[in-house]
């Protein structure tokens, strides 16, 4: 259905791709700050159930087309992309509903809350010949492209291990929500993800069925205060995914430190860091860890209300669509972080390895609670504070 029109950039016609946003909160203001600036890209039209979210981002970004329905929005505007920065809970019937139109879409991370949707998801986008990406902007962004450059430049010697770490939300939380970002970069530096272990304590102890609930923010099943894993990936290298609960979130504790065998690297959101020794000597003279350099891609405006990363997640999707190859952030490559996330769960839960891809497709957790004779867990508040209260008081605490 892709209907596009053609803009001169950097001296050659090249085609502009028709962008249709359908949720305009948080999210989707982000993700159509970064489009809206692309000068491959043009919003042709904004969608949201709620009139005055449509309002407030339709007048930023001088975008008149507005609906509350997204068929309608679709069938009137003819984009070739469909972002869908929505409620994880969303996700799959929505991805179901706007692949209909045969359009290529991105969704925000995760990619769906169980593996059987992600891959019912990934049969329609084949079936229907599009390119799906999930929002997993981290991967694109300035401070990664600058981490990769290191270790192809041999800063760190050869890949052994890395250590990523969450924001101090409840474990399983996290894991859903931030656990997602720091998968997927984990994948980009040391490729597929072979097998898992993983430890989930609650309150202290080992999961146990009874600790199995339903996320906050409608991310699905999630169990355990505290997870620690160990990922094995190919070529030999592991890493470690801590995600435990802390009194207070501290967004300063979300990180990848990457260990060589001559020197580490340490990612966050926005910056990168290096230092050329792989033994922690706090000497003053080896342990001095040094800024690597970010470079932005021609377009952004680093004063300007769109957000670094967005802007090359969605530089990286044009890139994609004009190559006709995947998205860095692929659909199967959001499939893979889930098949991490469920491998953890299940790892935790049986108190076993679990190689992946798993051929069981269903939520692990919900298995083992009902080999438990328990029933799926009763729906809880998706406000994340109003659950945590919930959780200290089943608790007993
Ligand atoms: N990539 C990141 O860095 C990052 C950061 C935070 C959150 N997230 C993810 O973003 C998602 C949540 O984004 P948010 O906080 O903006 O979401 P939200 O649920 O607060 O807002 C979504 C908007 O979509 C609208 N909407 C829902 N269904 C619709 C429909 N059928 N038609 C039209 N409009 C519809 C809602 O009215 C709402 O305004 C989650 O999946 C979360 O994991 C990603």
């Amino acid at each position: 259905m892709a209907v596009t029109s053609e803009a001169t950039v950097n001296g050659g016609a090249m085609r502009t791709y028709r962008i249709a946003i359908l949720g305009c909160r948080g999210r989707g203001t982000s993700a159509a700050r970064a489009y809206h600036i692309h000068p491959r890209c043009q919003i042709v039209g904004l969608c949201d159930l709620l009139p005055e979210r449509l309002q407030t981002l339709g007048e930023e970004l001088s975008v008149s087309a507005r609906f509350t329905d997204l068929d309608d929005m679709i069938k009137e505007t003819q984009p070739d992309i469909v972002a869908m920065p929505t409620a994880t809970e969303l996700h799959y019937d929505l991805c179901m509903r706007v692949l209909e139109y045969g359009t290529h879409i991105e969704v925000e991370k995760p990619m769906c809350a169980t593996l059987d949707q992600a891959d019912t998801v990934l049969r329609k986008v084949r079936a229907k010949g599009v390119r799906m990406a999930v929002h997993h902007q981290g991967r694109c962004g300035a401070s990664m492209r600058a981490i990769t450059t290191a270790i192809k430049e041999g800063r760190i010697g050869e890949l052994r291990y890395m250590t990523a770490s969450g924001k101090g939300y409840y474990g399983g939380y996290g894991l859903m929500n931030i656990g997602t970002h720091l998968v997927n970069n984990l994948l980009h530096l040391a490729g597929h993800c072979r097998s898992v272990s993983a430890m989930a304590h609650t309150d202290g102890r080992p999961v146990e069925p009874e600790d199995v609930l339903s996320s906050p923010s409608g991310m699905g099943t999630i169990c355990g205060e505290r997870i620690t894993a160990t990922l094995h990936f190919d070529k030999n290298v592991t890493g470690t995914l801590i995600h435990h609960r802390f009194s207070q979130v501290d967004s300063t504790a979300y990180g990848i430190e990457i260990m060589g065998t001559d020197g580490r690297l340490f990612w966050k959101s926005g910056e990168a860091w290096h230092l050329p020794n792989p033994h922690f000597v706090p000497d003053g003279a080896n342990d001095q860890w040094v800024a690597l350099p970010l470079s932005y891609l021609d377009g952004f405006d680093p004063g300007g209300a769109a957000n670094e990363a967005d802007y090359a997640f969605v530089d990286e999707f044009v890139q994609a669509l004009d190559e006709k190859r995947e998205h860095l952030c692929s659909g199967v490559a959001g499939r893979h972080v889930m098949e991490v996330l469920m491998g953890i769960f299940e790892s935790a839960a049986y108190g076993q390895r679990v190689l992946l891809p798993q051929e069981d497709r269903h939520h692990p957790l919900l298995r083992w609670r009902k080999e438990h004779g328990l029933d799926d867990p009763e729906p809880l508040p998706r406000d994340l504070f109003t659950w945590l209260e919930l959780e200290d008081q089943r608790l007993g605490r």
